[in-house]
């Protein structure tokens, strides 16, 4: 399953219903904030509509005043209703930028919970969904996308909702007022809206290729500049800047298309407006000269109208807005429903591994890493294997041969096509996942080393691991020395990828990493790059504490590394060729292995084909 989703086909309704979706997941833990938020809103949108009504009677009652008609405390009247005007567009103010802050705030929480969650949701993933995907196309699923959709996520809704209930607002008002003048509005209204979602498109080929020209402009200014030798010492000078005068006369004539395209709908809706005010400034004119409604109504009218503009442009912006998003959200949405392909057993269900060391036993194991192509030849085929608990195996076998796939099965990153997989007697498949990778312990030659802390870099950013352990663990691996000359001890600072260390120290810090979980398995995967004889002393020491009293599977490359264990597997083109105890293979003359070693040893002359089995 490749994460191609047809991005710009997303139709608005269906991104409007998974928006909602996410939007309910996760809005619901912070109901009280967003409920906060939903009265400051109203209370906004209230505040706005009173406006034009305190006007409204500020100018019937200057008036009045001017007309004579109205004596007995109109002056303290006039002051109080400017005390009023005052304190509404204050109030409106604050509102307006408390509800942004509050907005922000529950933004911004509902998406890193997002992220949190895709992240989790991600790791938990078997690998056949991560090797098909690279790092980077990973970053900005998980923090592209819900980038794009935060500003989204935290504006969308109140804009919308703001900008519909403002719009309401004023027609109902408009109504109550006057049921023409409130259908001439509405009128007014849906013909804006109608012209808005007509024109929405109109600007965007031009700008597109407004863009194209742009970056064809700096491409061959960067290109020139950086070719500047060539085309100095080639007198190319004459023909560059003519070509350059020639991209910029594309460039202008592509910019002044894209404007002329936007400048179009701009005025198409400007125009549309100033239309609609000519018709109501007309109509007021009259209503007033009629004595229908009075010159406050009138103006009144007036400033609802002015404050229609706003909301329109906003619920348009906004749509348009969901339709960019709407690919982000589809994204979102389609990697949260990505499943595992592991089956993951519930509580209920769940079996724990023993104590102690664990055997292992392969029982007719095949596997295959693209189980939807059946023809492809198994990585993996009909293994049977037993590592008795407390019994180390040296596994061996030319590159590719499948020694590292075989591991991987223990840890389930993989399951098996056919048979099974037991540790302790217990189906891996039956084993909860945690439980499992923590009985398990790898070793593999990439050291992951995190940008933290010694104790979050060993603890795998576990507060509760006390110090004296951690301290106890690189003691026995044998960093005792080296962390005594740590500046600041556990919280020493390391590098990513483990800049401040030595390769072999960062070896021997992932050995106590192991150590620390205290697994009842150990995988080794051997590091194939040498290391100086000294660290390669010290990792060895190290290695043979912690396998101590466990069981391991090593795969070795070196025969060396295979002298101490008490089994050895060969394998071959996905298969297990020879198996045995080590005793035995080497006392038997016409065992593979002991064949290998005479090589190896230097006790037999070179045999190609053999030493190729080591590689
Ligand atoms: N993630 C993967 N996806 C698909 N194929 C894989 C993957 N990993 C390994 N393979 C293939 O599986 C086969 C066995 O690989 P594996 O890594 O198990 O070999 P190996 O014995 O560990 O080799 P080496 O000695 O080089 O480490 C190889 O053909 C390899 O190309
Ligand atoms: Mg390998």
């Amino acid at each position: 399953m490749t994460a191609t989703t047809p991005t710009s086909t997303i139709p608005a309704t269906a991104s409007l219903r998974r928006y909602g979706a996410l939007l309910g997941r996760y809005l619901a833990p912070q109901a009280g904030a967003a409920a906060v938020l939903a009265v400051l809103l109203l209370v906004g949108i209230g505040l706005q509509l009173l406006v034009p009504q305190v006007l409204r009677r500020f100018i019937d009652t200057a008036t009045g005043v001017a007309a004579g008609t109205l004596a007995e405390g109109a002056g303290a009247a006039l002051v109080g209703l400017a005390g009023v005007f005052l304190a509404v567009a204050l109030g409106t103010q604050l509102l307006g930028g408390a509800a942004t802050v509050l907005g922000a705030a529950v933004g911004w929480t509902a998406t890193n919970l997002l992220r949190r969650d895709l992240l989790e949701h991600c790791l938990a993933l078997d690998m056949t969904f991560h090797s098909a995907r690279t790092s980077g196309e990973m970053i900005e699923r998980i923090d592209g996308d819900v980038t794009a959709l935060s500003d989204f996520f935290a504006q969308f809704a109140v804009r919308v909702i703001g900008g519909l209930l403002l719009l309401a607002g004023i027609l109902v008002v408009l109504w109550l007022e006057n049921a023409w003048i409130g259908l001439a509005l509405t009128v007014f209204t849906l013909l804006e809206v109608a012209v808005m979602v007509a024109l929405r498109e109109v600007a965007v080929p031009a700008t597109t290729r407004e863009r194209e020209a742009a970056a064809q402009v700096f491409g061959f200014v960067e290109e020139r500049l950086t070719g500047i030798q060539d085309v100095r010492a080639n007198g190319g000078g004459a023909h560059a800047l003519h070509r350059f005068i020639h991209a910029m006369r594309t460039f202008f004539h592509d910019v002044r298309r894209a404007w002329m395209a936007r400048s179009v709908v701009w005025l198409s809706s400007y125009g549309l407006f100033v239309l609609g005010m000519l018709v109501t400034i007309g109509s007021s004119i009259q209503l007033v000269m009629a004595g229908a409604i009075t010159l406050g109504t009138a103006y009144m009218v007036f400033q609802y109208l002015i404050m229609l503009q706003s909301p329109i442009e906003q619920i348009t912006q906004q749509m348009q807005l969901l339709q960019r998003a709407g690919a982000s959200v589809g994204r979102v949405d389609e990697l949260l429903r990505e499943r595992s392909r592991l089956t993951v057993v519930d509580g209920e269900h769940a079996r724990r591994l023993p104590d102690g060391p664990l055997d292992v036993r392969f029982e007719g194991v095949t596997f295959r890493y693209h189980d939807a192509e059946p023809d492809a030849d198994p990585n993996l085929q009909g293994i049977d294997l037993v590592v008795p608990a407390g019994h180390h195996l040296g596994l061996l076998g030319r590159t590719g041969s499948g020694k590292t796939t075989l591991t991987r099965l223990l840890f389930r990153f993989y399951d098996p096509l056919e048979g099974s997989v037991r540790l302790g007697g217990v189906d891996a498949r039956e084993v909860p996942l945690p439980e499992l990778r923590r009985r398990v312990g790898l070793v593999t030659q990439e050291v992951q080393l995190f940008q933290a802390s010694v104790r979050d870099n060993l603890s795998f950013f576990d507060d509760t691991v006390p110090d004296e352990r951690l301290i106890g663990a690189l003691h026995e691996v044998g960093l005792g020395a080296w962390f005594d000359g740590l500046p600041q001890g556990l919280d020493t600072p390391v590098r990513a990828g483990g800049a401040s260390l030595s390769a072999g120290e960062a070896q021997l810090l992932a050995l106590a990493r192991v150590f620390l979980a205290d697994p009842g398995l150990v995988v080794l995967d051997e590091p194939s790059s040498r290391l100086d004889p000294v660290t390669e002393q010290r990792l060895e020491r190290a290695l043979e504490r912690l396998l101590r009293g466990r069981t391991a599977v090593i795969i070795a490359h070196r025969l060396e590394t295979v002298e101490r264990v008490d089994a050895v597997a060969i394998m071959s083109d996905a298969r297990l060729i020879e198996h045995g105890p080590r005793a035995v293979l080497a006392a038997d003359p016409h065992s593979r292995y002991a064949r290998l070693r005479r090589v190896a040893l230097g006790l037999a002359d070179g045999d190609e084909e053999l030493l190729e089995e080591l590689a």
